[in-house]
């Protein structure tokens, strides 16, 4: 197997583009895709500061480099999850990952701000992990960048996210979602710029890149979602890859190229209409979504029983 750019010996094969590359060529065709996917939707710029977060996972960390060598301002952000020995382990990578680069890392703990790990705030809300655990991070993270003077949070959603996150929303006509399912969201007023410069690129891209640049990440997903839908979508989309190279970014980025005819670009939204009474993050009602949860988690009626399950389950889920 031979690069396609050079002629060297190829490390890595690419059959969504017909190509293999060697590891100097693999690199820049990969600062490439990420810059594409900046320049093109206008993501951010060299003077704006970008609050990454990052998971301790390959993609999250990975951008953290990339953005770091193409010189943009990055400030880290890792929120501790409270998930047992995986969230030990993602807090240990980033933090390492962090002094090795000399970057700035902030971390929180969900326990904390929210009043419970992602467990507890599940069983006390009766949501599924992973949305408690997603309405607790798009808070806290467009906390932090505002708290650290940010116009922009990134995160690492890389194309088998997007694609498979895709698949779900039409297999459901979520029209909410699908018009919000972008790789750059803008200000509205409320929460800040959300972009994902990782969305031209795949697992096994940002895996190779990973392991090229000696970036060590937590390899497991979190125990949280082993069997949430989104891995099984990702399942039937890596079928179909296989099947025929090329269907996964056809169909997510033949999806953003028409994503306007579908979904026209509104003006600025305007800012929502309270500000929390709790936090005073902007909200759609008086006291915002992540506060209502906060209340409830900690609310003394569903203390017991929670603390109760707590003790027994955590061990088997970990
Ligand atoms: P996931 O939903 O776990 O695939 O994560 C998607 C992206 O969200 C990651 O690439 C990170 O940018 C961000 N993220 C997920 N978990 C955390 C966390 N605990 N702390 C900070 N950022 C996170
Ligand atoms: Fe949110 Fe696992 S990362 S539930
Ligand atoms: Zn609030």
């Amino acid at each position: 197997m031979k690069c396609r750019v050079c002629r060297a010996r190829a490390v890595i094969d690419l059959p969504r583009h017909n190509a293999a590359f060697c590891p100097p060529c693999f690199d820049s065709y990969l600062m490439d895709q990420v810059w594409k996917a900046i320049d093109e939707f206008q993501m951010f710029t060299k003077t704006e500061r970008i609050l990454l977060a990052v998971s301790g996972g390959k993609d999250s960390l990975a951008l953290w480099d990339i953005l770091d060598r193409l010189g943009y301002q990055t400030i880290g952000y890792h929120l501790d999850l409270g998930i047992g020995e995986y969230s030990v382990d993602s807090l240990e990578k980033t933090r390492q990952f962090a002094q090795k680069k000399n970057l700035t890392l902030h971390i929180e703990e969900i326990t904390r701000e929210a009043g419970g790990s992602v467990a507890d705030i599940s069983e006390v809300t009766n949501r599924p992990p992973c949305s408690a655990c997603g309405v607790s991070k798009r808070h806290l993270f467009n906390r932090a960048a505002k708290t650290h003077g940010c116009q922009v949070v990134a995160t690492g959603h890389n194309l088998d996210d997007e694609a498979s996150r895709l698949l779900g929303n039409i297999l459901h006509w979520q029209d909410g979602y699908l018009e919000k399912q972008n790789p750059a969201l803008p200000d509205d007023g409320g929460l800040v710029r959300k972009v994902k410069p990782l969305n031209r690129l795949t697992e096994k891209e940002m895996a190779a890149y990973s392991f090229l640049n000696g970036i060590d990440y937590v390899v497991h997903e979190c125990p949280m979602s082993v069997n949430a839908k989104q891995l099984f979508y990702k399942k039937i989309m890596n079928l179909l890859e296989k099947e025929s190279p090329g269907t996964k970014q056809a169909f997510y980025f033949g999806f953003l190229d028409r994503r306007n005819r579908f979904y026209p670009e509104k003006e600025p939204g305007e800012a929502p209409p309270f500000n929390c009474q709790l936090c005073e993050a902007p909200s759609y009602s008086e006291i915002c979504s992540f506060c209502r949860l906060r209340i409830k988690v900690t609310s003394p009626q569903e203390k017991p029983s929670r603390t109760k399950k707590k003790s027994s389950s955590s061990s088997s889920r970990v």
